[in-house]
């Protein structure tokens, strides 16, 4: 290569980076309001510290899925396909704002297990996600349902791995 097509060659790519930049900020726009963080900042940081003492196998990921269907019902707001928003609800009727797109992989980046945890703990507030533990979940369970919570992350372009009961 010589000198001019190297300079050249750099050119393009500064400018194709920045045209990336711009764009993903621009499709980001919209998912801003939900990277947010939801756990109160002066709790954050202890919530970062905790991690799921349980491993993604396969049976794991087997028990939350029952739980998120069963008896910790997230699939009436969440959705079969984690999509967030489930069968049984009528777009406009939740307050504030939508349940959560699990499949979305910038959020699932955006969140620590342990953020996750406290939510399960705590709700998020002004919003439809109430607190399950520990009225609804145990610890643990809530551990195996955030294994399917996170499995939903990496299904994408394999729907029929997707939320079938
Ligand atoms: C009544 C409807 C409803 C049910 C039932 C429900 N959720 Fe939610 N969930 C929501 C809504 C609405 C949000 C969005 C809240 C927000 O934007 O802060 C949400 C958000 C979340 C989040 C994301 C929080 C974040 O940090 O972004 C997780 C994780 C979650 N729900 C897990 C669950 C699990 C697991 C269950 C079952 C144990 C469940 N939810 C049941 C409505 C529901």
């Amino acid at each position: 290569m010589t000198e001019r097509q190297a300079r050249w060659s750099l050119t393009l790519t500064v400018v194709a980076t920045g045209a990336l930049i711009s764009w993903s900020s621009a499709s980001f726009g919209a998912d801003e309001a939900v990277l947010k963080p939801r756990v109160p900042i002066d709790q954050i940081e202890n919530a970062r510290t905790w991690t799921n003492p349980l491993p993604a196998t396969e049976e794991t990921i087997e028990r939350g899925k029952r739980l998120f269907h069963g008896k910790a019902f997230c699939v009436t707001c969440h959705g079969k396909d984690g999509k967030g928003l489930g069968a049984d609800i009528e777009p406009g009727t939740l307050r504030g704002p939508l349940p959560r797109n699990f499949t979305d992989q910038d959020w699932q980046a955006a969140r620590t297990d342990g953020e996750l945890f406290w939510i399960l703990k705590n709700g998020s507030k002004g919003t439809a996600m109430a607190p399950f533990i520990p009225l609804i979940l145990t610890e643990e369970e809530a551990w195996q349902v955030l294994r399917y919570v996170r499995s939903f992350g990496q299904t994408q372009g394999k729907p029929e791995a997707n939320g079938q009961p």
